[in-house]
Order: C-alpha cells, then structure tokens, then sequence
C-alpha cells in the first residue's frame, strides 16, 4: 500500500504543496459547518496529522469520521498554525470501520483501564511514546557496545543450571503432571533434554564463557524469574543488558555503567524530544531536567557498610529494620537514591551471604565486590559484580551453598585455563524505561507483561 510516514511529512518542509498518500487511524473527529476535521495517526509519530476535508466537496467521508477506524487520505500538504503542517483532503478512503464499541473513546484512560487491553493500548499517546523510546534506547544501547568492541552474544534461553541460585526458574519440560513416575531422577530421565531445565534467569554465565573468549561481550535478551513479587517493579519476564569484560575489576565495571548509561540517556533526550516533553507534561514534572541533571554530575558510590549506617541514622520508620547484614529493600533504596544522594547512586561491597555465589571474595572474607546502582523513583536497576575468578574460593563458595558442581562443570574450567579478573552487571531494560519515562508501574511500560497470576 504505498503512503507517506506521517512523521515524514510532519517533520520534513519540504513535502509542503505536495500531494500525499497517508494512512492511519482517526483519533478524533470533528464536524463544523463547512468542513470536518480529522486527527490522525499512524504510529510513527507521537504528534497527529489533521485532515481537512472540505464539505462541500463531492468527498465521501462520512464514514471515516468513526473514532478508531482506519484510513487512507489522499490531499495536499499544507501549512497551518504554530509552525504544523495539515493536509486537505482530495479522497477519503475507509479501510476498517470501527464500531461504537471501541473502546478508548476518551481522551485520557487510566493506566489500569488500559491494561486490561494490551491489544489496543499501543493506539494511545502514552503507549506510542514508551514503546518508541523502548526502541530508540535498545538501539543507543547496541550502538554504545558496538561502537566500543563488544560483541552482541545471543545467551541460551532454556538451561540446566540456575545463575543467581535463587531457585526463581520456571520450569521447561514436556511431561507435566503425570503420576506414572516414581522419583524425580526417572521423571527428569524421561524430559525432553534426560534432566532437569529451566528459563534463563540470567545470561551471565554463558556470558562470561564467551568474555573468556572474545574479552568484551554484551547480551540483550528476555530473562525469566519465577518470583512471587506482585509489586510495580517485578515481571516474569523482562528484558536483561548483561555485559561481561575481560580483564577488568569492579571500578572497571562501574565506571562504564555509569559512562553506558549517560551515553543512552543523552542519546534519548536528543532524539525523543517530543516523547520526552510527553512524559514531563503528564508523567513526572520536571522529568527532562532531571535526566539532564543526572547526566551532566558523577554518580554518588557509597559502600554497603556506610549505607546500612546512613540508613541507621536515618530517623526514618523503615518498615524492614536495618542492620547490618540485612537485604536492601525497597524503600532503603529510594531513602539513599532520593533523600541523600538526591543522584543516582552505586552501592558496593555486599555481604557475601546476601549475594550469589560468583562474586568475587573480598579480603575482609565478610563481604563481596558487588554493585547495584540505585536510581531515585525506582530503586535498583543494575546488578553486577566482579566475579570470582580464583578456581578454589568460587569451590569452596558454592559448596558452602550446597550447589551441584557437576552443573557448573564449563564455568569452573574458566578458572582452570587462564583465568582473569573480570566482571558484568545486568541492567533491567524495563526498570530503565521506568526511571526515563516517569511510568512508574512496570506493567505499563512492556508491550505484554507477564507477571504473577496474570498471563494473556
Ligand atoms: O541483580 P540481578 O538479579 O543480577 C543478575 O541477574 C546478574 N546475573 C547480572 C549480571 O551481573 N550479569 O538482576 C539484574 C537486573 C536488576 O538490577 C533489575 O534491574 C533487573 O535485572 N531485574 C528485573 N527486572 C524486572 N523484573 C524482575 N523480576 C527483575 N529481576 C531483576
């Protein structure tokens, strides 16, 4: 069907006196004496294109003037007020008519609302910015990798070993309920792959087998977690940026998080202005001052032990106590990020019983050299660490966790044949579109979620 972008012609002069063919869907339709106006759009363009249509023309439009239909129009572009363009229609052409029922019939539905249809969300203004900045930050975020010799590394989604330990995989398997097996061992020796296996919770292992290949690696791909988290910032499936590098300790990994996240956050409010101006207008006042903000001062670094004691002096009524020790929770989280960093903040050097079992040993042999980055409105978005790289400590720390060695047999020959200092982080591509858009239910910035109870 040939037609022109409507963000073509809404942003480029040059097809100003030009005939045009567009198509789109009528977001709103009025109808005055003379003429009747259409608002339409075709998805590339946050900002509708008016149709003019001259009523006293032989056009035959009434029919295109239902919320929700699809059209094409053919007319000359021309300009109208404030520095826009519009077309006057010459032909009108219905192409799928849409009933009353139609839902979004008003002009602002609640988010809520719109979740209960996914399949149509992507008509409304908030959906078309979220999913378009989606788009332009995994490009900058390839582009970023790319441009700096990591090569893009497409990690198993179905494994046999779990990464964080955590026991959070969904199951993959082909027999389901049956009660024709004794033990579990005959269940899993008659399963598709003869054990037992799961959704990836993670690429890093698999990573860093290729960063002991190739040096600097990055993975962007779905990530699965069978967590019982019904909470704003929780999916079961969601989008994970793993880099992993060679030769490298954690300053090393921190110092570009900080330097890969400036970089796509510059990228966006460069190339999303009318999407950014979006958000701050009806999401988070004060949103792209904020960004640039953020990107024009260092991230803060504070270590685990020195934020348990801020946390401590706080004066705050946490709902979970603070000691040391203890797993950072939410709202610890927001406190450091937003009421004393006022920034973005790294924060390192985890109790080691709090953390997975490859992060490297630190001298102390309380703590590990771990790192999660905490922004203010959503809390943590990276995790990462420097792994351990020494053949016995990573024995000895999966064996105080009672792991099965044979699982990890490929991951512990990286440390029996050159092995290096190295480490990654894992950044949550969903947390990230929360924290740039101001969204601030992890529902509503993932085309479908899937989170706990609720599938479609
Ligand atoms: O901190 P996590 O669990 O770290 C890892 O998976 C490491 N293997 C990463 C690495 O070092 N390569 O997860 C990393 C990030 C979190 O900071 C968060 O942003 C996101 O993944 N994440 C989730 N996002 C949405 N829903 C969930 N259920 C998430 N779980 C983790």
């Amino acid at each position: 069907m040939k037609h022109t972008d409507i963000k073509e012609i809404i942003t480029n002069p040059s097809f100003i006196g030009k005939t045009v063919t567009v198509c789109g869907w009528v977001r709103t339709a009025r109808n005055s004496k003379n003429v009747a106006f259409i608002e339409l759009n075709d998805g590339t363009s946050l900002k509708h294109l008016q149709i003019v249509i001259d009523k006293t023309s032989d056009i035959e439009y009434e029919n295109a003037l239902r919320l929700g239909a699809s059209v094409k129009v053919e007319g000359t572009v021309v300009e109208a007020r404030q520095a826009a363009v519009e077309i006057n229609a010459s032909s009108i052409e219905l192409i799928g008519d849409c009933p009353l029922e139609y839902p979004l019939q008003k002009k602002r539905h609640t988010l809520e609302f719109l979740r209960t249809m996914p399949h149509l969300r992507g008509r409304t203004n908030t959906f078309n910015a979220v999913l378009r900045v989606r788009s332009v930050l995994a490009e900058s975020i390839h582009r970023y990798f790319q441009n700096r010799n990591y090569v893009y590394i497409n990690t198993p989604l179905i494994t046999g070993s779990d990464c964080e330990g955590a026991g959070e995989m969904f199951q993959v398997t082909t027999i389901g309920y049956s009660q024709d097996y004794k033990t579990e061992e005959d269940y899993y020796n008659d399963d598709f792959f003869g054990k037992r296996a799961g959704l990836s919770v993670s690429g890093q292992l698999e990573g860093e087998v290729a960063a002991m290949a190739l040096g600097k690696i990055y993975t962007f791909g779905p990530s699965f977690r069978a967590e019982n988290s019904n909470t704003p910032k929780h999916l079961a499936e969601f989008w994970h940026v793993e880099p992993e590098v060679a030769f490298a300790e954690l300053p090393d990994i921190i110092e570009m998080a900080e330097d890969m996240l400036k970089t796509v956050i510059r990228e966006l409010l460069d190339t999303c202005k009318d999407e950014m101006q979006f958000f701050d207008d009806h999401f988070e006042k004060g949103i792209i001052e904020r960004l640039e903000e953020l990107i024009s001062h260092d991230f803060g670094v504070v270590s685990y032990t020195d934020a348990i004691k801020l946390l401590q002096e706080s004066g705050e009524d946490f709902v979970y106590p603070v000691s040391w020790g203890c797993d950072l929770q939410t709202e610890h989280e927001r406190y450091i990020a937003e009421k004393v960093f006022k920034k973005a903040v790294f924060v390192t050097d985890y109790p080691k019983e709090i953390k997975s079992f490859y992060m490297k040993q630190n001298p102390d042999g309380k703590t590990v050299a771990a790192v999660d980055l905490l922004v203010p409105g959503v809390g943590e978005i990276i995790g990462g660490s420097e792994r351990e790289a020494d053949y016995d400590k990573l024995v000895a720390a999966m064996n105080e966790r009672s792991m099965n060695l044979s699982l990890y047999s490929d991951y512990l020959d990286l440390r029996k044949f050159g092995s290096v200092p190295h480490g990654g982080f894992g950044l949550g591509f969903e947390r990230l579109i929360m924290y740039v858009t101001g969204v601030s239910n992890i529902r509503d910035v993932t085309l479908y979620p899937r989170t706990v109870g609720s599938i479609r």
